[in-house]
């Protein structure tokens, strides 16, 4: 695709993001080849939804729909929810648990694991009609994705030349993954699914900007569960589109005036009715209290407190994306344990107490810009780089990412360095 060639230059290095880049159609088609269809890992569902032969879930990898299943040889597979005569949807439900798929129009037949097995009177009916004697099925079976599974999240690619999972993760990364979900079976607890009215990457913005969280956020802030003067720091992977950013309670933080010298609306005289709310346990074995870990380009994981969830982002247009919460308790919970992860839901999806804001944001940064596309946002908190800190009063994130989205778009900034 040359669309990306003809855009207008990026103004200067990761310091300036122009506004075009979440309004213009021809970029939204050249991410849906480079990033979701190119050599990038993107979060599909979880392992343990798939635990018995023929079960599967139907979702989307970028625009794409896609199958993951388990087989009936217990291996993984994912291919493309695309019947390979018409184009319909070969399977309609959300998950389930099939010995074949058959697709609705015309009743072609798939295996569970990707293979077209049937094509109705293929042979026609009393000698007439049917398919040409050259017709081979094997020939028209759904596109594959590889699949690579990290600590029980199911991640796939289109792409055949996609790094190893652990080189594209890379171990920073990993150990964070890691400390929330390794050596535990996650049990689904419930989801989400909340449309955002803004571009896909104003979220992914959001998620990475740990600038805005305490600011925004009326509760993280009165409820003392993030202050930027609390405890902790941001991961920026080394090609900067994975990010972690982590803090720990930390009630001296209370007393420091930085809050109300902002007057930010944050620091407000709000309390809670039921404080039980927040009443939680140890995680991770640990002291911290959140972490929000997100992967290039467009899946989160998160732990704010007991609340433990995956995210993941999908386009939905230039000016529209889907955001896809499940939220995770563990086998090994008690049942205590999972009352508290039930309450602490409350926090977050689409009216939850911390990420209600998050919900509405990016829609007001999609109007916002309208009849801007020359101009450009400013991201100079914390410098101009994007590299780990121990401050949280950064930028550094948000451009690690574009760093990692110039790359993997051929693009580069104007001041000539790359991306
Ligand atoms: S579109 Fe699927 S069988 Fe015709
Ligand atoms: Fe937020």
């Amino acid at each position: 695709m040359t669309a990306t060639t003809e855009l207008p230059s990026w103004p200067e290095g990761l310091t300036r993001v122009p506004y075009w880049v979440f309004q213009r159609e021809d970029v939204y088609a050249a991410e849906q080849q480079k990033l979701f269809r190119g050599p990038h890992w993107n979060y599909l569902c979880l392992e343990s939804e798939l635990t018995d032969p023929g079960q599967y879930r139907t979702t989307f990898l970028g625009d794409t729909p896609v199958i993951v299943s388990r087989g009936r040889d217990g291996e993984l597979y994912a291919f493309e929810n695309r019947c390979a005569h018409r184009g319909a949807l070969i399977a309609l439900d959300t998950q389930g648990t099939a010995t074949e798929f058959t697709c609705v129009y015309h009743a072609w037949t798939y295996s569970v694991e990707g293979e077209l097995t049937g094509v109705a009177f293929k042979d026609g009916i009393k000698g007439k009609g049917g398919m040409p004697e050259s017709f081979c099925m094997a020939r028209h079976w759904p596109r594959k994705l590889r699949l690579a599974v990290v600590h029980g999240l199911i991640f796939g690619s289109f792409d055949n030349d996609v790094p190893d999972v652990e080189d594209y993760f890379g171990e920073e990364i990993l150990d964070r993954i890691e400390r929330v979900l390794g050596g535990r079976t996650p049990v689904v607890l419930g989801r989400f699914t909340q449309m955002l009215p803004n571009n896909w990457k104003l979220y992914v913005e959001n998620v990475k900007d740990s600038y805005h969280a305490s600011i925004l956020h009326l509760f993280f802030t009165t409820f003392e569960l993030n202050k930027l003067s609390m405890r902790g720091g941001i991961i920026v992977s080394p090609d900067g589109g994975h990010h972690v950013s982590y803090s720990a309670i930390d009630r001296e933080a209370e007393q420091d005036g930085s809050y109300s010298e902002q007057k930010i609306r944050s620091d407000s005289g709000y309390r809670l009715a039921d404080p039980s709310l927040l009443d939680g346990f140890p995680e991770c074995g640990d002291d911290t209290t959140l972490q929000i870990l997100s992967t290039f380009p467009a899946f989160v994981l998160q732990q704010i407190q007991n609340s433990v969830a995956v995210r993941q982002i999908l386009p939905r247009g230039v000016a529209s994306t889907e955001l896809n919460w499940t939220l995770l308790g563990f086998e090994e919970d008690t049942e205590e344990q999972r009352r508290v992860r039930l309450k602490q839901a409350n926090l977050v999806g689409s009216a939850g107490y911390i990420s209600m804001e998050d919900g509405c944001v990016g829609g007001f940064v999609q109007r916002g810009v309208a009849g801007a596309a020359d101009q450009s946002a400013v991201l100079q908190m914390g410098g101009a780089t994007a590299e780990s800190s121990e401050s949280r009063v950064t930028e550094a994130s948000v451009r690690g990412f574009w760093q990692a989205y110039l790359a993997a778009m051929d693009m580069r900034a104007a001041n000539g360095a790359s991306a």
